[in-house]
């Protein structure tokens, strides 16, 4: 099922693949928030952009993000002030209350029909629990010592009794609506889209960036790909995990209103209505990418069925995220590149970070100063405050280096493989990654992953193969659905 954002999206304008070589000053990779917004930008100080789609515009993560848009962060600013300090503490607010302030200007300005409305943000635990143990004091004082009005306030709409804080003047929108509108509003303005134009290989020297059919020669090129293509020093300490997200349509008709989330340990809720339907969602069932245990759907559907009279669920989809060892994202050029710029480690944050990250890049390719950008600098260096996550996730990805091929069952014959069933297995010396569909068809990948050799993993829920070390993910027929691989994992014919 898709992610409830595509409901009521039938007059979407669909973009051609790349098909011929072509010259542009900049290159896009990437058409969710981030690249859309810089190539609106840089189209609007008269650069040619050409945008590289590798599916549809906004079908990566801003098509599965929560729609929410708020300047603290959804993990609490408490803790980025206890590893910053106060005035990396304050930054984060002010930086990202400037990216909503400029998506709201360009829902204004360019009339992107996309359910813009200003809301609070509440952070709550249920009402006298007391396992959950919150320090409202210090978060409460983190957000005000930062700039933001906030106040110890319930949730007044949620069915259960909740103790938390408020925070006003965040923001909601339809996010897939409203990178549509940006797709539109750039195209018009010159921007080259082209859709199912995956990249396979970008040349920095050369500023030659490669599809399967054709090559685009640039001056500058953007990653805007939520972590950066190919080989990256960066990719190494990111904590890379999936969130699921799941909607109903309730009997009573009451929704909750506002960015919700719930520290029990940890839910988002918000509503959305669409047309004459509205809509509850709840997300959480966070975990590791390629470690899928449990069915987090229903865990999910239970959740909602717990607390509110579900009529019916109305949709589910998950979505990748990006957590740097810093707590900071990565915004700017490239270690050793001049013109080559990325944009990662957005964590749950992303609509707001990739805007701001449209900021800062846009400016950096026209030679303007930006405020932010040695703040939020992609070759910074901060080992005291990278550390703890850096040795864990470079542990994480050794191990399963090394025991994901240890580990790996042998099977006979790839045949052995039941309908409905996928197993990785050792078949003939390879590793495989074997998929049976419930119609019996069988297919059949090396279960390698190309971007750095590590072992695929099955995802039930999505029925994806996805990679624990980097965050890979491919279909049941092996192309890149995201993540840093290039290239799709290798058929093999059985
Ligand atoms: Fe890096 Fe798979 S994503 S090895």
């Amino acid at each position: 099922m898709d992610a409830i954002w595509t409901l009521g999206n039938q007059d979407t304008p669909r973009y051609a693949p790349l098909n011929a070589d072509a010259d542009a000053d900049v290159a896009i990779i990437g058409a969710g928030i981030t690249g859309l917004t810089t190539a609106l930008t840089l189209a609007e100080a008269g650069q040619k952009v050409i945008v590289l789609e590798a599916r549809e515009v906004g079908g990566g993560v801003t098509g599965g993000s929560t729609g929410n848009l708020y300047s603290t962060l959804a993990s609490g600013q408490a803790s980025i002030r206890k590893k910053w300090g106060d005035e990396v503490s304050r930054d984060v607010i002010r930086a990202r209350s400037e990216a909503v302030d400029v998506i709201e200007a360009l829902i204004e300005r360019f009339a992107i029909d996309c359910q813009f409305q200003r809301q609070p943000a509440y952070r709550v635990e249920p009402a006298n629990d007391s396992k959950a143990g919150y320090d409202w004091d210090e978060e409460k004082a983190a957000l005000a010592d930062a700039g933001l009005d906030v106040e110890a306030a319930d949730h007044p709409g949620l069915p259960f009794a909740t103790q938390g804080i408020k925070i006003s003047d965040q923001a909601q929108f339809n996010p897939l609506h409203y990178v549509q509108g940006l797709a539109t509003v750039a195209s018009d303005l010159g921007v080259i889209i082209h859709e199912h134009s995956p990249v396979r290989n970008v040349d920095h020297k050369q500023g030659t960036v490669t599809t399967d059919t054709a090559c685009v020669s640039a001056r500058h090129v953007v990653y805007a790909t939520h972590t950066p293509k190919g080989l990256n020093l960066l990719q190494a300490g990111m904590l890379v995990s999936r969130e699921y997200a799941v909607s109903a349509r309730l009997k009573s008709g009451h929704y909750p209103e506002g960015i919700i989330w719930a520290m029990d340990p940890f839910h988002s809720l918000r509503s959305y209505r669409q047309g004459n339907e509205q809509h509850v969602i709840v997300i959480g069932e966070k975990h590791k990418t390629g470690e899928q245990k449990g069915d987090h759907y229903r865990h999910l559907q239970e959740y909602l069925q717990t607390h509110f009279d579900v009529e019916a669920f109305t949709s589910q989809w998950s979505a990748q995220q990006y957590s740097s060892p810093d707590g900071l994202p990565y915004i700017g050029r490239l270690h050793g590149q001049d013109t080559v710029y990325l944009a990662t480690g957005f964590a749950a944050d992303g609509l707001t970070w990739g805007t701001l990250a449209a900021m800062i890049i846009s400016d950096q390719v026209l030679g303007r100063d930006n405020p932010w950008q040695a703040r939020f600098d992609a070759r910074r260096i901060t080992p005291g405050k990278s550390a703890t996550q850096y040795t864990k996730e470079n542990a994480h990805v050794a191990r399963h280096m090394f025991k994901d091929y240890l580990s790996t069952e042998k099977l006979k014959e790839a045949d052995e493989v039941a309908p409905g069933q996928a197993r990785v297995a050792k078949v003939d010396g390879e590793e495989l990654a074997i998929h049976r569909t419930e119609d019996g068809q069988l297919k059949v990948l090396s279960a390698v992953c190309p971007h750095m050799k590590c072992i695929v993993h099955w995802n039930n829920a999505e029925s994806t193969w996805d990679c624990p070390c980097h965050g890979s993910r491919f279909d049941c027929d092996g192309e890149v659905i995201e993540g840093p691989s290039y290239h799709p994992l290798a058929r093999r014919i059985r």
